[in-house]
């Protein structure tokens, strides 16, 4: 089995490499990634001397060089997690996303095509919904939740999954989309909400909470994401969606207070800034037809999942003391600088 997984140098990408090579003693694990700023090299370092692992370094709007790679490594899968997929970096340039997550896409898929593949597996996000309101706790999004996207990230991805699922009716396409909650975990880029309060909190720095921190988002264990992944592939039917989240709904700031504890730190470092432009206010999953049909459940509960996370961010500094050292700073200064407190 050669399966080729895009986007292998990020968060999720990255862990689930570590889970496939882990599990499966014969699969031949191919990353294909740009190395964008969201990439990291250094992230595989654990794997690269695996001799069932190869690193590849491509644009998968690359037609020419994916499809001489399809040729060369003649895969039997694809997993796309290869995307631009930070919400603010979409508000403040569109276009990028749009190259990525929708064309690579269709490149990705079109070498399927070419060169034939058993399954195309089209990692996407609950973002595509939309969002729900606070004072409907009863509301969840199902694969039957119609498509209504905020951001222009939320757009990209959805215009992606809409591509997906023609290629699977238009051409026959063997493809299968999953539609994850909030991931966390070791990895996790630190521009986003849960490696950020944590770098923050241990530089004494100001954490900043977008608008009132009522905003709830359903965090799941980066692991139990990859495990999904993994049965989808070899289990899921092909043509379906299959939404994957764990029911943990947690207020931002909750989150926010909670990794103040857990780092002994004081929550006077709290502070309000401008709300995000089009804030998605509630994301909610029922994955009922996961559990069902393909028997998951996620196994990390949040409580030991944010510890584990934490410990992670504590013993291994220098991967994101790294990253934060590099063009972070400039990106944290235009996002935050101007902003003010709410
Ligand atoms: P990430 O930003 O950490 O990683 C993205 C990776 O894709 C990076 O390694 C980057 O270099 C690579 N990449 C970007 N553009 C590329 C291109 N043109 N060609 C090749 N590689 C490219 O993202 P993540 O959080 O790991 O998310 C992975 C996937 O999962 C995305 O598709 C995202 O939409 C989806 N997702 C993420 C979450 C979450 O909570 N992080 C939840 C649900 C779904
Ligand atoms: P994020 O990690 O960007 O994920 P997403 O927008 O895809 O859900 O943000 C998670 C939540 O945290 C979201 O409601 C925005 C909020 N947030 C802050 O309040 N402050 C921050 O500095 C960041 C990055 C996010």
């Amino acid at each position: 089995m050669t399966i080729i997984v895009t986007g292998g140098a990020g968060f999720i990408g990255s862990n689930f490499l570590f889970h496939m090579l882990g599990k499966y003693e014969n699969y031949r694990m191919i990353c294909v990634d740009k190395l964008t700023y969201a990439g990291n090299l250094s992230t595989l370092e654990p794997i690269m001397d695996n001799k069932n692992f190869r690193f590849v370094k491509l644009d998968i709007c690359d037609r020419e060089g994916v499809y001489s790679l399809f040729q060369e490594e003649k895969p039997d899968m694809v997993v796309n997690f290869a995307a631009e997929s930070h919400v603010d970096r979409s508000i403040e340039d569109p276009e990028i996303f749009l190259k990525t997550n929708i064309m690579g896409t269709a490149v990705l898929m079109d070498a399927c095509r070419k060169y034939g593949i058993k399954r195309y597996h089209q990692v996407s996000t609950d973002e595509v919904y939309g969002d729900l309101p606070l004072d409907r706790p009863d509301l969840f999004f199902t694969e039957q939740t119609p498509i209504h996207t905020s951001s222009p990230y939320s757009s990209s991805k959805a215009g992606a999954d809409l591509l997906v699922l023609a290629y699977h009716r238009t051409y026959g396409l063997p493809v299968t989309v999953s539609r994850c909650s909030n991931n966390y975990g070791p990895y996790h880029f630190p521009e986003k909400l849960i490696p950020l309060m944590i770098a923050n909190a241990l530089a004494d720095k100001p954490l900043p909470v977008y608008g009132k921190g009522e905003n709830v988002r359903d965090w799941l264990y980066v692991e139990d994401h990859c495990k999904a992944i993994d049965l989808i592939i070899h289990k899921g039917r092909e043509g379906e969606v299959y939404n994957v989240g764990g029911h943990n709904e947690m207020k931002n700031i909750d989150i926010v207070k909670l990794i103040c504890k857990e780092l002994n730190k004081p929550e006077s470092l709290i502070t309000f800034v401008a709300d995000r432009k089009g804030h998605d206010m509630r994301y909610a999953i029922d994955p009922t037809k996961i559990h069902s049909e393909l028997g998951w459940l996620p196994e990390t509960k949040f409580e030991d999942g944010i510890k584990k996370t934490i410990r992670w961010y504590l013993d291994n500094k220098k991967w994101w003391e790294d990253i934060i050292s590099r063009d972070y700073q400039s990106y944290y200064e235009k996002m935050y600088g101007n902003r003010g407190e709410a």
